[in-house]
């Protein structure tokens, strides 16, 4: 099988506090997936499960502790960075971010054409822009000499993602693309990248801690906590019959349509995080209603049970 991404268990730790104190948090601890071509794979989780700092390693922002990244097949290094050498790109939470208020948008697509060498004329430029912007529902007509906030959150979303896509990346890192963009355009930003999968074979990594918008969107997901892939498989498997407790926890958190059911736990508890991530055994079995003694100083196996992967000891024998 093609695997246009694959990550071998990973680690990237931290070190905090101050000279008196310092601790090393291991914001993502061994973790190991892929991404096939045209595939939108995600990874879901909490806030401060690691999610971020996957991406940031993906794309050769932060340099991993231990493990291996493999871009098709090549080792990514110190010096081989992704996002120059094998059509890698991201895109952000923050679109006003992403773009200095006093520039204008356009000047960051000749800039990108320029730097890849990927026009021979102005004109040629302007076309290729214009082709790009086509496919996030723009032109390069309503697009020229404007500055950034003169678009909207979701408009300038959308000009993001076109200008992740102006080098023909294959795969696309979108790190909580959407959390910032008014409910009512989430649905037309993720449309946009199955359109992307469908039509020019993109694979994205999408990072988000909404599984209603994962659900409609990927191919399979990774359900991440304290650093840990706890569920992986096809988003039917993991999402409408969630194994590991956590994933149903997390699952039964999103905001229903009966108003009566809204919220019904509460999954963000950040008091908690530190604690949590330095315990032995399994992290979750502080707030797991399963727990088991083996729990508390045992770290489960990765355990697969129907083509599902589940880090929780209650499928150990199974
Ligand atoms: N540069 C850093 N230095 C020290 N600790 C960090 C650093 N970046 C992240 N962390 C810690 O690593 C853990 C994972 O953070 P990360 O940003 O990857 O989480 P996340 O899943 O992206 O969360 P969110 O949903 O809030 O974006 C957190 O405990 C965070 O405080
Ligand atoms: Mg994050």
């Amino acid at each position: 099988m093609d695997k246009l991404l694959e990550i071998n268990d990973l680690t990237k730790q931290y070190s905090q506090g101050n000279v008196i104190a310092r601790v090393t948090l291991t914001a993502v601890d061994h973790i190991s997936f892929y991404i096939k071509p045209a595939e939108i794979f995600t990874l879901a989780g909490e806030s401060g499960c690691g999610k971020t700092t996957t991406a940031k390693v993906i794309i050769g922002f932060e340099e991993a502790t231990t493990g291996a990244i493999l871009h098709n097949g090549k080792l990514q290094t110190r010096h081989e960075k992704p996002w120059i050498t094998e059509g890698v790109q991201a895109i952000f939470q923050d679109p006003f971010s992403t773009f200095n208020p006093m520039r204008t948008v356009d000047s960051y697509f000749f800039e990108t054409v320029q730097n890849y060498r990927l026009a021979n004329s102005k004109q040629d430029a302007i076309d290729r822009i214009d082709k790009t912007l086509r496919l996030v529902g723009l032109t390069y007509k309503e697009f020229a000499g404007k500055y950034p906030n003169e678009f909207s959150g979701g408009q300038l979303q959308r000009i993001s993602i076109a200008r992740a896509l102006v080098t023909n990346p294959k795969l696309i890192v979108a790190d909580e693309p959407v959390s910032m963009v008014d409910a009512s355009l989430r649905m037309s930003i993720v449309n946009l990248f199955k359109q992307l999968r469908d039509e020019l074979g993109v694979s994205i990594l999408y990072i988000t801690h909404d599984l209603a918008t994962a659900y409609y969107v990927s191919d399979r997901i990774a359900i991440m906590f304290r650093g840990n892939i706890v569920e992986m498989g096809t988003v039917e498997k993991v999402l409408m019959n969630p194994r590991h407790p956590y994933s149903r926890l997390l699952r039964d958190s999103i905001p229903q349509a009966d108003p009566q059911k809204r919220w019904t736990s509460t999954v963000t508890l950040a008091e908690l995080e530190h604690e949590e991530y330095l315990r032995r055994g399994c992290k979750f079995a502080g707030r797991c209603p399963d727990v088991m003694d083996i729990c508390k100083g045992v770290v489960p196996a990765d355990i697969t049970v129907d083509d599902v992967l589940v880090k929780c000891h209650k499928y150990t024998d199974e």
